[in-house]
């Protein structure tokens, strides 16, 4: 989605630094066009099984977008009544919301509950005691499946590894039995399906088909039982290339994944939230200053940890790219942001031909990027711009100073 035409950085059909200048840096931009793309790549690859995609809305939760896949059928993958509301908000429909995340509160599962969302991915025995009890008292039946470890490894990052023993995701899988069969005797849930996620940026896809075979071994388990369920969930993970990382084939994903589901009467639901917007998306900033330090060069950008935390918290890649090709010489430098901590660091070691007023497009951001910024160091938010064919649309303004404050009472 990132053209350069005439040494000049597009995003379809619109140069970067008509962005800059129209709506200043920091901004994130976005492109309709590659977040069509990856959703179309879901559709078509998994067309074979009936399959809902639930977007992960943590990746990027901005209402345009969330709109832009609602009709595109998306259904959406929360873990807050926040990210029920934004979906409520932006037109997405409750009954494709699925309800992920360890610590549902009693208000967050009232709200869900009266939304009418399609599923509680239940992560513990005392959540499925809540929910029931919730259930009861507003006299409705919340339809559940639960979260199961399927102790595989994912061969990611740890911190975004999920599906191993020793995290706090999920039920481990030698107690699935006992679980489905506690709930079974519940009056206010119905079982409806059974749901794994075994981490993030996957590279590999055998760790899915892994966790896909034990998920619907647990299925036939399940039915020998008399407890028969109509979905399973495999949870989002599939990478996107930041650097030179292997990719997904998602046809390979979804050949294996039918064929471990047979012909068994079972729908597949999906919880992408990366691959959907990740490569769709750049954040681009202004060097404020060239600095020579005596060991190392630092490029000083108005963008910051607080705009993207990934390679402060992960130690996690971006390519950086200067949006206007110039024919000075690169130097290596560290491209840094404003704030007060030696970890804020956008990249490291970069050869750059940039010089003071230039901009820098920071790649693949759109997911994980807004919606884990902060106003650390009271920075004020970055705008963030939807890209169409030559159309640019300010889809959320960059937040000024007395927003800094609006919530604080004095
Ligand atoms: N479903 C569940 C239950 C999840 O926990 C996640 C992500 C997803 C779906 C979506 O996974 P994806 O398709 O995006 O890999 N902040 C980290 C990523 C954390 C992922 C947390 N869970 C990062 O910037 O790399």
């Amino acid at each position: 989605m990132l053209n350069n035409i005439n040494n000049l950085l597009h995003i379809e059909e619109v140069a970067l630094n008509q962005v800059a200048q129209e709506f200043a840096t920091p901004v994130f931009v976005y492109s309709e066009n590659a977040l069509r793309q990856a959703f179309s790549a879901y559709k078509n690859a998994f067309n074979q099984i009936d399959t809902l995609v639930c977007y992960a809305v943590k990746a990027n939760g901005n209402l345009n977008i969330l709109r832009l896949f609602a009709s595109l059928g998306s259904g959406f993958d929360i873990v807050s009544g926040g990210e029920l509301a934004r979906v409520l908000q932006a037109g997405g429909s409750a009954d494709k919301v699925i309800f992920s995340g360890v610590g549902k509160t009693a208000a967050e599962i009232e709200f869900a509950l009266k939304s009418g969302i399609k599923c509680f991915n239940v992560e513990s025995m005392p959540e499925l005691t809540r929910i029931n009890e919730i259930a009861g008292s507003l006299n409705k039946i919340a339809p559940i499946s639960f979260r199961i470890n399927p102790n595989i490894d994912a061969k990611t990052h740890p911190y975004i590894s999920t599906g191993l023993k020793n995290n706090k995701f999920g039920i481990p899988f030698e107690q699935a039995i006992n679980a489905y069969s506690t709930a079974q005797n519940l009056p206010n849930v119905e079982i409806i399906g059974v749901d794994c996620h075994i981490g993030s940026q996957l590279t590999e896809v055998q760790p899915l088909i892994d966790a896909c075979e034990r998920v619907v071994a647990l299925v036939d388990d399940l039915g020998n039982l008399g407890i028969r369920l109509s979905h399973i969930d495999l949870g989002g993970g599939v990478g996107i290339r930041y650097q030179n990382e292997t990719l997904i084939d998602l046809s390979v994903y979804a050949n294996a994944v039918a064929k471990i589901i047979g012909n068994r009467p079972l729908s597949l639901i999906l919880e992408p939230g990366r691959s959907l917007v990740g490569n769709a998306g750049v954040l681009l900033t202004q060097v404020e200053y060239v600095k020579h330090g005596e060991e190392k060069n630092f490029v000083v950008v108005d963008a910051a940890m607080n705009d993207l935390a990934r390679p402060a918290l992960y130690d996690a890649f971006h390519d950086i790219v200067p949006v206007c090709v110039k024919d000075i010489a690169p130097i290596t430098a560290d491209v840094v942001g404003q704030i007060c901590e030696s970890g804020d660091f956008l990249g490291k070691n970069r050869s750059l031909a940039v010089a003071q007023g230039d901009l820098l497009c920071v790649k693949s951001a759109g997911a994980y990027g807004m919606s884990m910024s902060s106003n650390y160091n009271a920075r004020a938010r970055a705008a963030e711009v939807l890209v169409s064919g030559s159309q640019s649309k300010l889809i959320r303004r960059r937040e000024t100073f007395a927003d800094l404050w609006q919530a604080e009472l004095i």
